[in-house]
């Protein structure tokens, strides 16, 4: 998978557990990103659908998300990956504008990223092999990238990585079946149907996704866009129609509203971060919505470019690291007996570096398929982790630590 920014990798393990917990047969991930989420519930057997406004996000939820394993003519797959990665190097775009012009890859790999791209197109377009050839193109691109691993800037010497070959590799894909969604989670969550588990994890704050990762966008579209800028951006990312409302502090509030209002699910999970927009007390309210909430916290570190500080493009530093580490949030809501499940199936994975906020009602042991209860707040002790939680409706907070922290280094994962 490729480095990405608020990637959850290390909260997989318990996105998984709650996914398993409360014994879901449909999901959404809204904003899948690396599909990483939907991956981990996929591979529980259940019906996943994976949602995003990024074109390389949605070619890699055609991949790993709506292909099914079990019908990919596996010989044919090896055989294409096999021949992209003989192929000659062939100048083109990538070459002349993220090689010559910037220094995203080095000259030898952007021309064979070039050749891959063009036969991907010419041989693939209509192929059920397109989707899987372009994530492991990528892929394989990211491997061998000089960024930090966000493509508004790139390393002023080469990364080491770059000097090695480009190598694609075949995708580990999923058996059973899934959906992929190219589209802005404003306009279609209310469209998609009804999910036993819906996992939102949107932008928390101005960095557009659009252009932290326009080259994959490029990549994609594969349309020769007109660059600018030293870091060679397509022209559209000065179009409004690229921007996100999640990425501005103004539209974001109410756009997650709208959101969590227009998701039809019995357990909603909604990833967030401390140092964002949004209070938690703010987005208990926000999720419960006539159900029961808690929150699990986690220890993090910071993006990268926090710890290494702030430099402007000529390699000054102008901006100096506040603080290094912050917390990870999981707004859980849904039925109080549902969410009871799923908050202790965490703690006894022993990672939540603690709860905060309000605990869920005790209720009669429903699950998924029971009716939602009233945004009840119950008077339970006990957290996730096994730390003391203040109970009903206090804004508890809990500070125990228990167990290893999942999410201890940087979010590019
Ligand atoms: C925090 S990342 C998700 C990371 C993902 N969970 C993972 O582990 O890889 C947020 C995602 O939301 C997408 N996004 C931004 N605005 C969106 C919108 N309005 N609708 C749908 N997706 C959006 C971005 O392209 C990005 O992939």
């Amino acid at each position: 998978m490729i480095k990405y920014l608020g990637s959850k990798r290390r909260l997989v393990p318990v996105l998984a557990e709650i996914c398993a917990a409360s014994g879901a047969r449909t999901g959404l991930d809204l904003f899948t990103g690396t599909t990483r989420v939907a991956q981990a519930f996929k591979s529980q057997g259940v019906e996943v659908t994976a949602v995003d406004t990024a074109r390389y996000a949605h070619v890699f939820a055609q991949c790993y998300i709506e292909t099914d394993a079990a019908a990919v003519d596996m010989t044919a797959l090896t055989a294409a990956v096999s021949h992209l990665n003989e192929l000659g190097g062939k100048p083109g775009y990538v070459h002349d504008t993220f090689s010559k012009e910037a220094r995203f890859f080095q000259p030898f790999n952007a021309a064979r990223i070039d050749a891959a791209r063009d036969v991907i197109a010419r041989d693939y377009a209509e192929s059920p092999l397109y989707p899987i050839l372009l994530t492991s193109l990528i892929e394989a691109a990211d491997r061998v990238d000089s960024t930090t691993g966000v493509q508004m800037a790139y390393v002023k010497q080469w990364a080491p990585r770059s000097a090695n070959p480009l190598t694609l590799r075949v995708p580990e894909l999923l058996p059973g079946r899934g959906h992929a969604v190219l589209g802005d989670a404003l306009a279609v969550a209310s469209g998609l149907g009804a999910f036993d588990l819906a996992y939102l994890d949107p932008p928390y704050n101005q960095h557009r996704y659009f252009t932290n990762y326009h080259v994959w966008e490029t990549l994609v579209a594969w349309d020769a866009p007109e660059p600018y800028g030293v870091a060679r951006k397509r022209i559209d990312a000065r179009d409004p129609a690229t921007r996100s409302a999640f990425n501005s502090k103004r539209t974001m509030p109410d756009a997650l509203r709208s959101v969590v209002s227009g998701v039809d699910c019995e357990l909603l999970v909604l990833s967030y971060n401390d140092e964002s927009w949004l209070a938690v007390e703010e987005l208990e309210t926000l999720c419960g919505q006539g159900r029961s909430v808690a929150t699990l916290a986690f220890d993090s570190a910071r993006y990268v470019g926090a710890r290494i500080g702030i430099f402007d493009p000529s390699g000054v530093k102008v901006g100096r690291v506040s603080h290094l580490s912050n917390q990870e949030l999981l707004v859980i809501a849904g039925e109080g007996a549902l969410v009871r499940r799923v908050v202790d199936a965490v703690g006894r994975l022993g990672s939540a570096s603690g709860v905060v906020g309000r605990r869920p009602q005790a209720r009669s042991a429903k699950g998924i398929g029971g009716k939602v209860g009233r945004g009840a707040s119950g008077g339970a002790s006990g957290g996730a982790s096994g730390g003391a939680v203040r109970g009903a409706g206090q804004d508890a907070t809990a500070s125990a630590t228990a167990g290893p922290n999942p999410y201890s280094e940087d979010r590019l994962q």
